[in-house]
């Protein structure tokens, strides 16, 4: 089975508008979408999530912006889901993204970055059974 990886276009790009340009790219790739919903995080929804990096000094900020607004989330597959979906989205900060980058075209700041993709085959599955419950799947 193809590995799979959770997807999240952020606050910053949807109401920016960017859903249809970052899923005709993602379509584009060769990705198949599933289980895609809109949904508005709490800030202990967007802590949860976010768990990992509860100690740096951007999770108070980033929690906050990512319970900001709705946000799109989806499951991706394809070959190589993890890494290609990386390389699309470009580097964290858009500054230093790859010119046509999801981040470098759509992001305007490290934290409003446009889109979010697990970093390993662990934590993709420990994201996507945060958003998605077993019957769901
Ligand atoms: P993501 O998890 O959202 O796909 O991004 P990533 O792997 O490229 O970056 P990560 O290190 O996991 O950081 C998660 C998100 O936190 C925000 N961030 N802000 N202000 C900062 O220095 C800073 N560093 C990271 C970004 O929104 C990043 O996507
Ligand atoms: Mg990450």
């Amino acid at each position: 089975m193809a590995e799979k990886t959770l997807a999240i276009i952020k606050p910053d790009a949807v109401k920016k508008k960017l859903i249809g340009k970052i899923i005709q790219k993602i379509e584009e790739e060769g990705f198949k979408i599933s289980g895609l919903k809109m949904i508005l995080l709490t800030k202990e929804e967007a802590q949860g999530f976010y768990i990992v990096h509860k100690d740096k000094h951007f999770y108070d900020p980033l929690t906050d912006f990512m319970s900001s607004g709705e946000i799109l989330i989806m499951v991706l597959e394809r070959e190589n889901t993890i890494s290609h979906w990386r390389e699309v989205m470009g580097a964290t900060d858009p500054a230093l993204a790859q010119p046509g980058t999801l981040r470098q075209m759509y992001g305007s700041s490290v934290e409003r970055n446009a889109t979010h993709g697990s970093d390993s085959p662990q934590t993709a599955e420990w994201e996507i059974n945060y958003f998605y419950k077993s019957e769901e799947k």
